[in-house]
């Protein structure tokens, strides 16, 4: 049996709610709080740059961008700074098309390759709330609590909505809502590391659920 690591690992699809989440719970137990989407869209940022487009299935130029960029962390209490080759790019992270193209590159073995050193290391070392897709199952197995967030697809959708509205970005519902339901299916399809709830997590639906509700939840049942 594996020593389980004072850490909370929240796993779950698009506009869930778990960088938000998981920034509260990590503030309350005074834990680290590392957001691992950053990560692929900081490798997206970097192929988006060498000019791969918003489909990089095929191109060349990806082992190449891949082979010349490295991504650096660091964790401060209110998120992790994320740094392409030195530059800090934590500002640029956000946009919908970097979401897009690193729902697309993460299904490549030799990006999810790359990452996992980075995320295990930080992770392994505990005191910390780790969010993505793969946290319970494959970067810290040993997570003494894991999550697996789900919510209706429409609810994510406005909620997603919203925080594009706040940063400026224009958007409608329908986008939004295909884009959402797009990346769900990429994200659960992909032959490595896909979106699937460890055999132990615990699975909350936050559809009906104010932040704090389940923020109180999440560091209840984690005490
Ligand atoms: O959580 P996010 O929207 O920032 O993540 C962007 C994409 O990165 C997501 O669609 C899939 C991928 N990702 C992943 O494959 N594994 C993770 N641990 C985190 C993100």
């Amino acid at each position: 049996v594996p020593t389980l690591v004072e850490a909370v690992a929240i796993d779950g699809p698009a506009s869930s709610g778990k960088s938000t989440l998981a920034r509260e719970v990590a503030k309350r137990l005074g834990y680290a709080f590392v957001d691992t989407g950053s990560l692929y869209r900081a490798v997206a940022l970097a192929l988006d740059r060498a000019g791969a487009g918003e489909s990089p299935e095929d191109d060349p130029r990806l082992v190449v961008a891949l082979a010349a960029c490295s991504v650096a962390l660091d964790p401060t209490p209110s998120g992790v700074r994320v740094f392409l080759s030195g530059e800090e790019v934590t500002p640029l992270l956000r946009e919908e098309r970097l979401g897009r193209i690193a729902s697309r590159v993460s299904a490549f073995p030799a990006v999810r390759q790359a990452l996992f050193g980075l995320q295990r290391s930080l992770a392994a070392a505990g005191r910390i709330v780790m969010d993505g897709r793969d946290i319970g199952t494959v970067i810290l197995p040993e997570a003494r609590l894991k999550i697996f967030l789900v919510a209706d697809p429409e609810v994510r959708a406005k909620r997603r909505l919203l925080d594009l509205e706040r940063s400026g970005q224009k958007a409608s519902l329908e986008t939004v809502l295909s884009d959402i339901l797009q990346r769900d299916e990429r994200d659960r399809s992909r032959k490595i590391a896909p979106l699937v709830p460890a055999p132990d997590a615990l699975v909350l639906d936050t559809s009906h659920m104010t932040i704090s509700e389940a923020v109180d939840w999440i560091v209840d049942r984690y005490r």
